[in-house]
């Protein structure tokens, strides 16, 4: 029989305090510097007898856009590279992001989505626009990868393409004619258009987003401006075969809670007023509204701190700020509910990362990838899986080579980083229910910087297997976490964690990889509680069977 919520409480409180000590001996844990003694006890009550929604798959997805050697290099090489590829795409890439089973990819921006013409990257590749990459630093692009080659690349990782169109600088003319082209039958003119340039059948299209922070770089919008923009693409973006596309109506900018307060009024349904037609669609008119939000570690976006070589203030601020992520979904939730109680309309975080001033010399917002990122990445993706309701999209930014990647490349060489490790540990929440899971953690304090030392969410797969991901954002105190297990049948837990000798810890190429996960020793499960000790800096799956 289940005791009531504060009864298996006090059990549990008085289950954690035994904890540290029996557990401390049995666990073995890899090397840290400078080695301190266990925070308080991290108490949990994980509610697998009153499972949540399903978490998305799309929370676990990639952007990509055309920037420094992000697709260039890190995507394309070009059929005749002596790196290995498959019709111009690098092979190793592919195996990685396949690996971590990449749901979705948002291409081809960003910014610079809003200055794409899509009809120069189609055709023989010899002949196509060589344009300006206007949004980041007037770099040439050769047109290389365009709507085949990313089209090919999606069906090589087994990912749906999520397509940003131009609102910046196109028009409703150009993206209704890249919709035809992409998802017209073959006997239509842009059927046969797309078959001659060597696809016949037509795409899917699940995702397309309608512009790019129109607020700024994508129109420099009003909220009002933007809404009756969006109605008016929205009323012609159309898939010619299959499911209409789900649109994604770009929303606010951090904490903008206006803006979504001006999208959800203006823009959510067909029609300005609720009067119902008989022959609109009865979904919303947007599937999601973006949410873009990125982490750093100085003080605002001019002084975003260092990328390796970071001090204790340069961690904890970094932490701090990802942690804001939850209020931040809390929030524009919070105005979405008000016009949108049954929850149709999906929050899309279509872009989030941790994102530090790069070293001299390196390509574009090319940084090197330490352990920090690995522990914004478990915080964040926690935050996503326990706001599964409302957050049904999110797209790294920005998968290679760019901000915080999956993967580096230098040359023929690539690196999956610590990031890729999370989202690998990870992948077992993608379209697993959510459990819901009460917590009790210590603050973790660094002079300005305060947050919950313990990040955690959990969840239940369709084999039965629970699903438990931890993260100890203290950069010297393992956790000792005990949690009672309402529902769970299991009667076996293991673990395995991520974590380095160093906060600042890096991957380096020709080097040993410092971030493989390890199994974690001490990991005990008796009578439905279940106790181990996390340790400092890391990031830990529980798998209970
Ligand atoms: O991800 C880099 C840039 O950040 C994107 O192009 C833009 O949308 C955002 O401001």
């Amino acid at each position: 029989m289940i005791r009531p919520l504060r009864s298996r409480w006090l059990a549990l409180l008085a289950f954690a305090a035994a904890v540290p000590a029996q557990v401390q001996a049995q666990v073995q844990t890899p090397p840290q510097s400078p080695s301190r003694s266990p925070s308080p006890a991290t108490t949990l009550l994980v509610h697998a007898d009153r499972p949540g929604p399903r978490i998305a798959p799309e929370i676990y997805g990639q952007f990509v856009e055309h920037l420094g050697r992000g697709v260039y290099e890190g995507i394309w090489v070009g059929e005749d590279s002596s790196i290995p590829n498959t019709r111009g795409i690098r092979r190793d890439v592919v195996a990685a992001l396949r690996q971590v089973k990449v749901p979705v990819i948002r291409w081809p921006g960003g910014c610079f989505a809003d200055s794409y013409h899509w009809r120069g990257g189609i055709g023989p590749r010899a002949k196509r626009a060589q344009e300006i990459n206007a949004s980041w630093g007037g770099k040439p692009d050769t047109n290389a990868f365009g709507t085949h080659e990313f089209m090919d690349f999606m069906g090589q990782i087994g990912a749906a393409p999520f397509v940003s169109v131009n609102v910046g600088s196109g028009s409703v003319q150009e993206a209704d004619d890249w919709m035809r082209y992409m998802t017209a039958p073959t006997d239509s003119d842009p059927g046969r258009a797309r078959a001659a340039n060597g696809h016949a059948a037509p795409w899917a299209v699940p995702f397309v987003g309608v512009g790019n922070e129109t607020w700024g770089c994508g129109g420099n919008m009003t909220a009002d401006t933007y809404a009756a923009s969006f109605r008016h693409y929205a009323a012609f973006l159309r898939s010619y075969s299959g499911p209409r596309a789900n649109l994604i109506a770009v929303g606010a900018d951090t904490d903008d809670y206006a803006w979504t307060e001006t999208m959800m009024a203006r823009a959510m349904t067909w029609r300005p007023d609720p009067t119902p037609l008989a022959y609109v669609d009865p979904r919303p008119l947007m599937w999601g509204l973006s949410l873009h939000f990125y982490t750093f570690a100085g003080n605002d976006w001019g002084d975003k701190g260092r990328n390796v070589g970071f001090d204790r203030t340069g961690w904890a601020k970094a932490l701090a700020r990802a942690t804001l992520t939850d209020e931040l979904i809390a929030r524009h939730a919070a105005i979405m509910d008000r016009y949108d109680p049954q929850k149709k309309v999906a929050l899309a975080v279509d872009e989030w990362g941790a994102w530090f001033a790069s070293e001299p010399g390196a390509s574009s917002l090319y940084l090197e990838s330490t352990l920090r990122d690995a522990v914004i990445a478990g915080l964040s993706l926690n935050i996503f899986n326990r706001h599964a309701d409302r957050v049904r999209m999110a797209n790294l930014a920005q998968m290679v080579n760019v901000i915080q990647s999956l993967v580096l490349t230098r040359g023929g060489e690539m690196v999956v980083t610590p990031t890729w490790h999370v989202f690998d540990l990870y992948k077992v929440h993608q379209g697993a229910d959510l459990i819901p899971v009460d917590i009790g953690t210590p603050d973790y304090v660094e002079g300005d910087s305060r947050m919950p030392q313990v990040s955690v969410s959990a969840s239940r797969d369709a084999g039965g297997v629970l699903h438990l991901s931890i993260v100890n954002l203290h950069p010297d105190r393992p956790a000792p976490v005990a949690a009672m297990l309402a529902g769970v049948a299991g009667r076996s837990a293991t673990a395995e964690t991520l974590t380095a000798g160093r906060i600042d810890t890096r991957i380096e190429f020709g080097k040993a990889d410092p971030f493989v996960p390890v199994p974690l020793d001490g990991v005990r499960l008796a009578d439905g509680r279940l106790a181990l000790t996390v340790p400092a800096r890391s990031v830990t799956m529980v798998t209970i069977r």
